[in-house]
């Protein structure tokens, strides 16, 4: 990479039509928001700044830019005067920066970064500025790229403003821009607000350039890689785009799905080779699963890691921060929450595991459920490895079971168990010798003589 890179991401649209209290580009796509989505791409191009432009409307968009990009790293633009006002609006965060610019929106998220890439490629082959532009099946709405006879963009013409023939043109403006930073402010300087909007638009960079002796090349791509997200039906259907290049991507990677179209990913969701997972699963934020794992139908992870050749499910759910080695075994209407389960822990049935430490080898009996949390605060249970709890016991946190260590079957249990001991706590059984015989020859008798009375 010769020159320095920075993007200037847009986002201080209102996204009135998402008729929503969260700002639209705060909006997840695969768990993410879509203005992340855009932000991963400029640093994934190696951008050294970043700037977000976000409207005076939407405050949360400039406190999670803070929180993602640091102090700095937006600009706020009042009011929104169009795309040339909002790029403006990123000058001064720019100020002293010699390089070149990647233009991105903060709801349109899946520009490809090979295309980012190539973008500035041509840039730095070409000189001048680069548009990504793409054949749209229906261009209503887009900006025209207007070619010349040597195949450079000689100007875009808004939907709005075009003419009859100029809207036959079915080559459109992704809106995402490559430039050299000081040429495109000096260009920016210039525009103006004659058109059918009445706003600063961005695309007539392009013709000022021109006239300057600037070239803008293009760089062809796809329809959906300038996808943009205005309404919920759109988000919806930017989502089922990312689900299916996720099921591409996992299945490429050696990851069996039953059912690829009931199988969700989140944007870092990691699964090895030879993973199997059975239909109708739900993969969270944060979740890693290790080879040879099965995931059998109906499970629901968020921010867990799951070991190799472990068996999970159906039925199982893991809430955050759960860690399972290698050979684990979950399964059917299990909640894991907060543990760690060491190599070969087990815990096959109708159970609750939260804070807790289990060993490796250890057994976890139908209907256990660990007691975390007294209503204010939560604490930790161990189980030690090779330990064997009793089904239906109660483990009430903070306790320790040692490892090889047995409760009792339906035993509540509140005190430490030794290693290799066994804990009992429940009623000792007493049997009453013939008292059910005598008992049902009693009602018996009685019954009978009711009968006879009537
Ligand atoms: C823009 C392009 C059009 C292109 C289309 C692709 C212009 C003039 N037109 O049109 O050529 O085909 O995108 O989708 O650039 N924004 C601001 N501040 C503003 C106005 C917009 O931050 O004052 C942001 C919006 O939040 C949005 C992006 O810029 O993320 C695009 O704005 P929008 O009004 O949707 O532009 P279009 O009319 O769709
Ligand atoms: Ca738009």
């Amino acid at each position: 990479m010769s020159r320095a890179r920075a993007a200037i991401i847009l986002a201080a649209g209102q996204g009135t039509r998402m008729k929503s209290a969260l700002p639209k580009v705060l909006h997840e796509v695969g768990g993410r928001a879509m203005l992340d989505w855009s932000i991963a791409a400029a640093s994934n191009t190696g951008a050294a700044k970043t700037i977000v432009v976000a409207g005076k409307h939407s405050p949360a968009v400039a406190d999670h830019v803070a929180k993602v990009l640091g102090d700095g790293a937006s600009a706020i633009q009042d009011p929104p005067l169009g795309t040339a006002h909002a790029v403006r609006a990123a000058a001064n965060a720019l100020a002293g920066f010699d390089g070149d610019v990647i233009i991105l929106y903060g709801d349109a998220p899946f520009v490809p970064p090979e295309r980012i890439e190539e973008m500035f490629a041509m840039r730095a082959a070409h000189g001048g500025l680069v548009v990504l532009g793409f054949k749209a099946a229906d261009p209503t709405g887009y900006g025209r790229l207007m070619l010349g006879a040597d195949g450079v963009v000689e100007r875009i013409v808004e939907h709005k403003d075009a003419s009859e023939s100029e809207r036959a043109n079915r080559l459109c403006n992704s809106g995402v821009m490559c430039a050299d930073a000081k040429l495109l402010f000096e260009l920016l300087a210039q525009v103006k607000n004659e058109n059918a909007k009445g706003e600063y638009y961005l695309t007539d960079v392009v013709a000022l350039g021109r006239a300057a002796g600037h070239k803008t090349h293009v760089l062809i791509g796809e329809e959906s890689d300038a996808l943009g997200v205005n309404s919920k039906v759109e988000l919806a259907a930017a989502e089922a785009g990312f689900q299916k290049r996720a099921r591409i991507a996992a299945m490429e990677a050696g990851v069996t799905l039953i059912d690829p179209d009931t199988v969700f990913f989140s944007y870092d969701t990691e699964i090895a080779a030879d993973v199997v997972i059975e239909p109708n699963v739900f993969f969270g934020k944060g979740v890693k699963v290790g080879k040879g794992a099965r995931v059998h139908a109906f499970c629901h992870f968020e921010k867990t890691e799951i070991g190799e050749n472990a068996e999970i499910g159906p039925f199982a759910r893991f809430r955050p921060g759960s860690k399972l080695g290698k050979k684990t075994k979950i399964g059917n209407f299990v909640e894991v929450k907060n543990s760690v389960l060491g190599d070969g822990a087990k815990a096959s049935h109708l159970s609750y595991i939260g804070d807790t430490d289990v060993g490796a080898g250890a057994n976890i009996g139908a209907g256990t459920i660990v007691c975390n949390y007294d209503g204010f605060d939560k604490y930790r249970t161990t189980i030690g490895a090779e330990a064997f709890i009793g089904s239906n016991t109660a483990l009430v946190a903070p306790v320790k079971i040692g490892d090889r260590a047995y409760t009792g079957t339906g035993s509540v249990i509140t005190r430490d168990v030794p290693d290799g001991a066994l804990g009992v706590a429940r009623g000792r059984q007493t049997n009453l010798e013939g008292w059910a015989d005598k008992n049902r020859e009693k009602k018996r008798a009685e019954k009978a003589k009711k009968d006879q009375a009537e």
